[in-house]
C-alpha cells in the first residue's frame, strides 16, 4: 500500500474514532496492577520485557507507578500484522532481546493478546534463555478470538473482538499516540 493510499484511509476514519476506554479507566487500573506487582515482586527485581511497539505507553506508565527504582528494562520487537486487521498468524522477531535474562524473573509487557499467537511465541522464546519465572502483564486481551491458552497474570481490560488503537496501538502504524483507546465506527 503506497503512501498516497495510507493517507486517503487515514483521513476517511479520523472522525470515526470512538473512545472505548477513557485514559482515566486506563490510569486506575495502571495503578492497580502497579499496587499488584509491587506486592508480588517485594522479594525479587524482575525484568520488564516490554514488546515493542504496541506496548511503549503502557509499559512507561506502568513502570512509573512501580516502586521497584532497581528493576531493569529490556525491549523486544516483533512484527505479527501487516497492513490490516487481521493477523497473518506468522510472528517475525526483529528485535531480539539484547540483556541476558537467565535465572532472573521476568515479566513480559505486551500491548494486546489478541490471538495469542505472539504471547506465545514469545514466552516460548524467552523460555530458551531459562529465566527464573516468566509472568505476562497486558493492557488488553479479546478472549473470544484466543487461539492459544494464554495465562495472563496482569491483564488492565478484556474488550470484544473489536479492532482498537490508541494507547500505543496502531492502525497502519498510525494513531498510537491517542491518549485513550478508541476504535474505529464501522
Ligand atoms: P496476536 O498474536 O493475534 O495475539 O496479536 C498480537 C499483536 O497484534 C499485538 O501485539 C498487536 O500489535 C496486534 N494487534 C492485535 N489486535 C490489535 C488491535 O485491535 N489493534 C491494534 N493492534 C492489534
Amino acid at each position: 500500500m503506497n503512501e498516497q493510499m495510507n493517507e486517503q484511509i487515514t483521513q476517511s476514519i479520523d472522525d470515526k474514532i470512538k473512545v472505548l476506554i477513557s485514559e482515566k479507566e486506563i490510569e486506575k487500573k495502571i495503578v492497580r496492577l502497579a499496587k499488584e506487582i509491587n506486592e508480588n515482586y517485594k522479594e525479587s527485581l524482575p525484568v520488564i520485557v516490554c514488546v515493542l511497539k504496541g506496548a511503549f505507553i503502557f509499559c512507561s506508565n506502568l513502570v512509573k507507578k512501580l516502586k521497584l527504582p532497581l528493576l531493569e528494562i529490556e525491549f523486544i520487537s516483533v512484527s505479527s500484522y501487516g497492513n490490516e486487521f487481521k493477523s497473518s498468524g506468522e510472528v517475525n522477531l526483529t528485535v531480539p532481546l539484547s540483556g541476558a535474562i537467565t535465572n532472573k524473573d521476568v515479566l513480559l509487557v505486551e500491548d494486546i493478546v489478541d490471538t495469542g499467537v505472539t504471547a506465545k511465541f514469545l514466552i516460548e522464546y524467552l523460555q530458551k534463555q531459562n529465566p527464573k519465572s516468566i509472568k505476562l502483564a497486558s493492557l488488553l486481551c479479546k478472549p473470544q478470538k484466543l487461539q492459544h491458552k494464554i495465562n495472563i497474570d496482569y491483564l488492565a481490560f478484556n474488550i470484544e473482538d473489536k479492532f482498537v488503537i490508541g494507547y500505543g496501538l496502531d492502525y497502519l502504524g498510525k494513531y498510537r499516540t491517542l491518549p485513550y483507546i478508541g476504535y474505529i465506527e464501522e
